[in-house]
């Protein structure tokens, strides 16, 4: 890598001993970096996005805290854009898993080392990010840059549980399962992957009402509720509304059909269970329940009452409501 890459892992080595450190949900840690907790991996992709990556102005941004709906958006994203250039019946939403086709930012400069695989990328590229706004380059953040997001955010109560049982599978087999409580006490504390939750929701949220263009928000409990409807709000934040041909040919039913959690986790390629210890997840992994309300089976109603509380104060005079 030339000299300019070289500055950038040297000033990653400087920072991290600096960080205060806290234990993370599966093997690493968590590093407290700007307000967040990020993992080395994602500090060191942010860094080097930070101090290398060219933002077009047509990108299109997937940007989603984890386990809020990520995958499924990912899918609404990628069949809305490329509606006329697939069928619907041999689709590759039917042999590849969305984050094949749309791109984990921070997670693929992070592999390579440096932004080459996603420069080598045709426009108008598909990216995803868990990385909180604020963390986010000038470059692609400024009202000036044209590339947009689209952020999708979950109940808390749901996140949690999600996320508490996707660290179970991330674990290492040779450590006991992470209890629900230590689990619990970390979120609320705002100690998770690219946490605090409730921060990283607020940061798109206020982004979005300062730049309704350039960010639209998205609630995962909306987008069950109407799909259809999200699908031709996506299409039209995206410049490429339904006309009203595709909307006779029931292009919008066909997209939120393809997309549906039963249709997706029903493919071969998401059933597919095998790990290998370079990834350690599996595209299985990413398809659990696809429900609002699960946290009722696992939450105590003390637990979500504290939960609530927390959001609650954290919400207060932002205007925000999950
Ligand atoms: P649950 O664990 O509550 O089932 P992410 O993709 O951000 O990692 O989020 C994963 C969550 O989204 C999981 O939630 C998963 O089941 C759900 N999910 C995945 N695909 C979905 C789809 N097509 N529709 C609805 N939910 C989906």
């Amino acid at each position: 890598p030339d000299e300019g890459y070289q500055k950038t892992y040297r000033s990653f080595d400087e920072v991290l001993p600096t960080l205060p450190p806290s234990k993370g949900w599966w093997l690493d840690q968590l590093f407290h970096y700007h307000g967040f907790w990020l993992s080395t991996f994602a500090l060191r992709g942010s860094m080097l996005l930070h101090d290398h990556f060219k933002p077009r102005p047509t990108d299109i941004i997937v940007a989603t805290s984890p386990k809020c709906g990520t995958t499924w958006l990912r899918a609404l994203v990628f069949s809305i854009v490329n509606r006329h250039s697939f069928d619907f019946s041999d689709h590759p939403l039917s042999k590849m898993n969305p984050q094949e086709l749309v791109f984990f930012l921070e997670g693929a400069i992070y592999i390579d080392g440096s932004t080459s695989f996603v420069d080598g990328l045709p426009s108008p590229r598909l990216l995803s990010t868990h990385l909180p706004y604020s963390l986010l380059p000038k470059s692609m953040t400024d009202d000036a840059s044209d590339c947009r997001f689209v952020y999708i955010c979950r109940d808390p109560k749901d996140v949690f549980i999600s996320k508490w049982h996707f660290a179970n599978k991330l674990r290492s087999k040779h450590l006991p399962p992470i209890a629900l409580e230590e689990a619990f006490d970390s979120f609320c504390k705002g100690v998770s992957h690219y946490g605090p939750f409730w921060d990283h929701v607020l940061g798109y949220w206020k982004a979005s009402l300062e730049s309704p263009k350039k960010v639209l928000f998205l609630k995962y409990e909306d987008v069950k509720k109407q799909p259809s409807d999200c699908v031709r709000k996506v299409a039209e934040f995206l410049e490429v509304p339904f006309s009203p041909e595709e909307e006779s040919k029931e292009m919008v039913e066909e997209i939120v059909k393809l997309c549906s959690f039963e249709n997706m986790s029903n493919q071969e390629v998401n059933k597919n269970a095998t790990r290998n210890s370079g990834r350690p997840i599996s595209n299985s992994d990413f398809f659990r329940k696809g429900e609002v309300g699960d946290w009722v089976n696992h939450l105590s109603p003390q637990m979500a009452e504290a939960l609530d509380h927390i959001t609650e104060q954290k919400l207060q005079g932002t205007g925000f409501n999950f």
